[in-house]
């Protein structure tokens, strides 16, 4: 496991991380959208009472805000012997926070839960610019991404 720098700690989402600018972290990732407390609770209370399939963690900076975020969702096959596949969603670290080894560490993390739930493999889809860090992730490049929207 890589090391957190000191009074840094992990730990999985809580509902009053909306105080603590977890909204703000994922901001790094695209556009956020206006989201009120309100929104945030229904979601996150949605994620917990669906915790055997969702898994959304955070990083607290020692000043105790979040600065980094993932989520593994753990999708149930029929193929495989009915297996299970861990994606990884939604990785996020605060632009002035980066290159702390943050990101890795929760990739680490992420990966650890979908072993240790059974997965047999472990994937996700990311920018090209992202593949280097990936790689020093341990992932490997696989296949292409297709995407529709509606
Ligand atoms: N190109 C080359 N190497 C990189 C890159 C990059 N773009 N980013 C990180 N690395 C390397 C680091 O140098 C480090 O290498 P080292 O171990 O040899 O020193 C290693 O990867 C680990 O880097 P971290 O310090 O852990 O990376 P960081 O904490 O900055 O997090 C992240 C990386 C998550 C990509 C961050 O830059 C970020 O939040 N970017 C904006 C949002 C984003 O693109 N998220 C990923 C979307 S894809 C998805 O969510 C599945």
């Amino acid at each position: 496991q890589a090391a957190l720098p000191p009074g840094y700690k992990v730990r999985p989402l809580a509902s009053d991380d909306y105080e603590r600018g977890f909204l703000d972290t994922l901001a790094v990732l695209t556009e956020i959208g206006d989201i009120s407390k309100a929104q945030f609770l229904e979601r996150f209370n949605y994620l917990k009472q669906h915790n055997h399939e969702y898994f959304t963690i955070v990083i607290l900076s020692p000043d105790d805000r979040v600065v980094g975020a993932g989520t593994i969702f753990v999708e149930r096959k029929f193929i495989r012997n009915t297996g299970l596949v861990g994606h990884i969603e939604d990785i996020a670290v605060n632009k002035n926070q980066q290159g702390k080894k943050l990101g890795l560490r929760v990739i680490q993390t992420l990966k650890y839960i979908g072993a240790n739930r059974g997965c047999y493999k472990v994937i996700l889809d990311c920018s090209e610019k992202n593949v280097p860090f990936y790689e020093k992730c341990g992932f490997t490049r696989k296949e292409v991404e297709m995407a529709w929207y509606c």
